[in-house]
C-alpha cells in the first residue's frame, strides 16, 4: 500500500496542466462535439455549450481539484481524507462511471487505430460506409478494442511522472499543432465557407424553439468533454506537491479543451460541406462516414486521412489514461498491489466490459448516453452538494495558491455560484436528460409492442394461407 510519502507525484506543473489538457481533448472534443452540433442544430449548440462551460464547467473543475489536492486520495478515500467517510458512495459512483466511459472509449478509439491505417491503404475510399460497418460491429472491433487498450495498459502501468507526463508533453502539442495544419487546409477548399456559417452564424429561431433540448445535451457534453463528475480531476489533481493557483490551472485547461473543441469544428464542417456531405445525424458514426468520405474526395486523401485520425488517436489515448488512472489509483491506494499488477487487472476487466459494445452500435450508443446523459451529471451534482454544504475547507484550499486569504471575497463568491448557479443547473441538466431518458424508453417499448403486434399478424395471416 502506497503511504503518502511515497505516493507519486508530478514533476513539474507544466506536466499537470498538459496531462488535465491531454485528459479533456479527445473522443469528446472529436468524435462527440461534432455530432451533438449537428444533432442539436448547429451554431445553437455551440452558444448553448459555450455558455456551459464557462459558467459551469470551469468553476465546477474547481469543485474536483479542492478535493483532489486537498485529499491527495483517489475518489474513493478522498471523502474519507477530507472527514466525511459516508461520501464515499459518490466515489463509488466516479469509478463505476470511468469503468463504463473507458469500455466503449476504447472501442471507439479502436474504429480511430483502423482508419489512421486505413488512411496509408485508401481502405475506406471507395466506399466509406460499408467499410465503417464492417470495422465497426464484430470480431475487427473486437481486436480494435484490445489493441487500443493495451496501448493505455502500458502508459499508465509506467506511472504518473515517467508514462503519463512524458506521453502528454509529446501528444497535447502535437494534437494542437496537428489541428490548426487541418484547419488552414480545410479552409482553402473550395465551398468551406458554407460550413463555417452553419457552425458559427447564430440562428435564433432554433436557439429559442428547441433550447429545453439543447440544454442538457450541452450540459452532458460540456462534463464529458471537460473530465468532470467522475473523478479524473480529482485524481490528476490529488498528484499535485505543491500549492499551484488551481484557479489559472484550470483557467488553462478549460481554455484549451474549449478552444480545441471549436477548432475541431472548423476542420470539419467546411471540409464536410466542401465535398457537399450534410452533416446529418448520423451519431457515432458520423465522423468516420462523414469525414471519412469527405477525405476520401479530397486532394491528397492519404496524408489527410493519416494525419487526421492519427490525431484523434492521439487524443483519445492521452484521455484514455486519466480514466483508467482513477480506477488503478484506488486498486493501489488500497490494496497490496503494485501499479503493474493493478493497472493490469483493472484494464483486462475493462476491455470485458466493453465487448458487447464492440458487437453493437446500439450498446455503444446506450452506454454513452448513460454516461453523458445521467451518470456525469449526477456525479457533478453529488460533488457540488458535498463541496457547498459539507466540506467546509474548499474555500481555504482554492485560496491556497492565490494568495489571498479564505475568506475574502473570491473564494466565497466561488461557493456562493456552486450552491446556487452550478447546483442549479446540474439539478435542471439531470432531470431533462432523465425525462428525455425515459421518454426514448417508453418509445422503445411501444415500438417493441408495435413490432410484436406486427409479428403476430404476419404470422396469422402466414398460418391462415398455409391452412386455408
Ligand atoms: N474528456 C474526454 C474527452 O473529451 C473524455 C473523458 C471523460 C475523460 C471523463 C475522462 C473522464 O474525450
Amino acid at each position: 500500500m502506497e503511504t503518502p510519502s511515497t505516493r507519486e507525484h508530478w514533476g513539474t506543473r507544466m506536466g499537470f496542466i498538459l496531462a488535465a489538457v491531454g485528459s479533456a481533448v479527445g473522443l469528446g472534443n472529436i468524435w462527440r462535439f461534432p455530432f451533438q452540433v449537428s444533432e442539436q442544430g448547429g451554431s445553437s449548440f455551440l452558444i448553448i455549450y459555450l455558455a456551459f462551460i464557462i459558467a459551469i464547467g470551469l468553476p465546477a473543475m474547481l469543485v474536483e481539484f479542492t478535493i483532489g489536492r486537498r485529499s491527495k486520495r483517489n475518489p474513493i478515500n478522498a471523502f474519507k481524507k477530507l472527514g466525511h467517510g459516508k461520501w464515499s458512495f459518490v466515489g463509488v459512483i466516479c469509478v463505476i462511471t470511468g469503468f463504463v466511459i473507458l469500455s466503449y472509449y476504447s472501442v471507439v478509439a479502436g474504429w480511430t487505430l483502423q482508419y489512421t491505417a486505413g488512411s496509408i491503404t485508401g481502405g475506406y475510399f471507395d466506399d466509406p460506409a460499408a467499410y465503417f460497418g464492417a470495422i465497426s460491429e464484430g470480431w475487427v472491433a473486437l481486436g480494435l478494442h484490445a489493441l487500443f487498450m493495451a496501448v493505455v495498459i502500458g502508459i499508465v502501468a509506467m506511472g504518473i511522472e515517467k508514462g503519463i507526463e512524458i506521453c502528454v508533453k509529446l501528444l497535447v502539442p502535437a494534437i494542437i499543432l496537428l489541428l490548426l495544419m487541418l484547419m488552414f487546409y480545410g479552409l482553402t477548399l473550395d465551398g468551406a465557407m458554407e460550413g463555417v456559417e452553419y457552425y458559427l452564424a447564430p440562428d435564433l429561431e432554433v436557439l429559442s424553439e428547441s433550447w429545453l433540448e439543447i440544454l442538457p445535451a450541452a450540459a452532458g457534453q460540456a462534463f464529458f468533454t471537460l473530465s468532470l463528475g467522475m473523478g479524473a480531476m480529482i485524481t490528476y489533481s490529488s498528484y499535485l506537491a505543491k500549492d499551484d493557483d488551481l484557479v489559472a490551472d484550470s483557467g488553462w485547461i478549460v481554455g484549451l479543451d474549449t478552444g480545441i473543441a471549436v477548432l475541431v469544428g472548423l476542420v470539419i464542417f467546411p471540409v464536410l460541406f466542401a465535398v457537399g456531405i450534410d452533416p446529418g445525424e448520423g451519431g457515432p458514426g458520423s465522423l468516420f462516414i462523414g469525414l471519412g468520405g469527405a477525405i476520401a474526395e479530397a486532394p491528397g486523401s492519404n496524408i489527410l486521412g493519416l494525419v487526421f485520425f492519427g490525431t484523434v488517436l492521439i487524443a483519445a489515448v492521452s484521455s484514455a489514461i486519466s480514466i483508467l488512472e482513477v480506477v488503478v489509483s484506488y486498486v493501489i491506494d488500497n490494496f497490496e498491489v503494485n501499479r503493474l499488477p493493478a493497472t493490469l487487472g483493472v484494464g483486462s476487466l475493462i476491455f470485458l466490459v466493453g465487448i458487447p459494445t464492440a458487437f453493437s452500435q446500439t450498446t455503444l450508443t446506450f452506454y454513452d448516453g448513460v454516461v453523458a446523459d445521467l451518470l456525469l451529471p449526477l456525479g457533478m451534482a453529488l460533488l457540488v452538494v458535498f463541496v457547498g454544504w459539507f466540506y467546509t475547507d474548499a474555500r481555504d484550499e482554492l485560496a491556497k495558491g492565490l494568495n489571498i486569504a479564505p475568506t475574502s471575497w473570491f473564494p466565497n463568491a466561488w461557493m456562493w455560484h456552486v450552491r446556487t448557479v452550478i447546483l442549479a443547473a446540474v439539478v435542471l441538466a439531470l432531470v431533462l436528460n432523465a425525462i428525455g431518458a425515459y421518454e426514448t424508453f417508453i418509445e422503445l417499448l411501444t415500438a417493441g409492442e408495435a413490432a410484436d403486434v406486427a409479428d403476430h399478424v404476419h404470422d396469422t395471416a402466414i398460418d391462415l394461407i398455409e391452412e386455408p
